[in-house]
């Protein structure tokens, strides 16, 4: 799946050799602020050493465990049985089915097309939380409800219904209808129309089943485990033996703006409230994060340093080297972090970088950036 800041290229181009010749050599490897979990991945995978992965956001520490956490594949063609043509079975018998089903006719005028969807989704469920929440806006009618179903359907058994909520997880980010995150769906204006309809025609169920594939044989070396919080919160845990991971925020926008469908399946709740054109749950459902506060976030850097720093951890940091919208910048993470730590420049990365929003039709998706990767080794410390 996409993901706002992820490392997913980085680790072919630099980082990931720096992650695997650090990682050896301490006895955990702690990825602070996990995002899409491909850093976490990548370590545990490769490393016989326990990772932790921390984000603020459910559905990021569920991608993470959905790997992470486990040190065999699962047989995903049981799965696909056990669960998805279980959902299946259930949805083609529900009635709100039939009802999306039938109203499936694109052959009318675009804003006539999801008027009706957005009617027909207010329909009381009491199925999951999508329908009602976002059919006819992130999602079409028929794959609401096949969202619902799927999340109805999750296997009880933990490792199994993790690694299917996260699956859930990655199918909705792919088929949902909106430019790049889910920050606000696309309205059905002449441009972005046939955005909709492109999105809407993506079918939940082949997509899941291919996100299994994808996933059962991913594991890791050894059982890691992860924590939903704010990173702070998790530093008296840390210790001299840890290699910490920090990848935080770039944006003074918060991530739970973009990702709150993701963050609505990953909660499991049965029915959600939301408000407004992008449908956002209430401020309180959504996890704040100083780093995303142009007015908090240097603050927050230094005391996530010093934290750190106290409990003597190495730390590998990547940020892009430029001026960030909140209000960090590479010179500026340098500049903090040598009150504490041995900065070494390892490297840095030509990449590009999501422009938050754009899609190429109103403006660009992605901007070309160069970011950095530093070692920092405490200074009381020697490893
Ligand atoms: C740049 S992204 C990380 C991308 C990740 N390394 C990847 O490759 O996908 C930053 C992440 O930090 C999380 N975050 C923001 N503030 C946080 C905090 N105070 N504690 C923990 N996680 C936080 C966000 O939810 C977001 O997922």
């Amino acid at each position: 799946m996409k993901y706002m800041g992820s490392k997913r290229s980085m680790l072919k181009n630099g980082l990931g050799d720096l992650l695997l010749e650090q990682a050896v050599l301490f006895d955990r490897f702690v990825d602070l602020f996990a995002g899409g979990g491909f850093v976490s991945w990548f370590v545990a995978e490769r490393i016989a050493k326990p990772v932790l992965a921390v984000d603020l956001q459910k559905y990021s520490t569920i991608l993470c465990e959905a790997v992470i956490s486990r040190t065999e594949s699962l047989d995903a063609d049981a799965l696909n049985k056990e669960w998805i043509a279980e959902a299946k079975r259930k949805r083609n018998a529900s009635y709100l089915w039939k009802k999306a089903k039938h109203f499936s006719n694109e052959a009318i005028e675009i804003r006539t097309f999801v008027d009706q969807a957005r009617i027909l989704c207010e329909t009381k469920s009491l199925i999951g939380p999508i329908w009602n929440a976002y059919g006819g806006h992130y999602f079409s009618p028929t794959q609401a409800i096949t969202f619902d179903y799927l999340l109805d359907n999750l296997p009880d058994k933990k490792e199994e219904r993790i690694l299917c909520l996260a699956a859930c997880i990655a199918t909705a980010s792919e088929c949902v209808a909106s430019p790049g995150h889910t920050a606000q769906p696309f309205q059905p204006t002449k441009g972005a129309g046939k955005y909709i309809l492109e999105s809407w025609r993506r079918d939940p169920l082949e997509r899941c089943k291919n996100n299994l594939g994808f996933l059962c044989p991913k594991f890791a070396k050894v059982p890691g485990c992860v924590i939903t919080a704010d990173a702070q919160n998790v530093i008296s845990q840390l210790n001299s033996r840890d290699l910490v991971f920090i990848d935080p925020p770039y944006s003074g926008v918060q991530y739970s703006r973009f990702y709150h469908v993701l963050e609505t399946i990953a909660r499991c709740n049965k029915q959600i409230s939301v408000s407004g054109v992008g449908r956002y749950p209430s401020l309180v459902e959504r996890p704040q994060s100083k780093f995303s506060n142009i007015s908090q976030a240097k603050d927050a850097l230094k005391l996530i340093l010093k934290g750190i720093a106290e409990k003597g951890s190495t730390i590998i940091f990547t940020f892009p080297s430029g001026d960030s919208s909140n209000g960090l910048s590479g010179d500026y993470i340098k500049a903090v972090a040598s009150e504490w730590f041995q900065v070494e420049d390892k490297n840095t990365i030509e990449g590009q970088f999501s422009s938050l929003g754009g899609n190429n039709g109103n403006r660009k998706a992605r901007n070309k950036s160069s970011e950095l990767i530093l070692l920092l080794r405490p200074k009381s410390v020697s490893v």
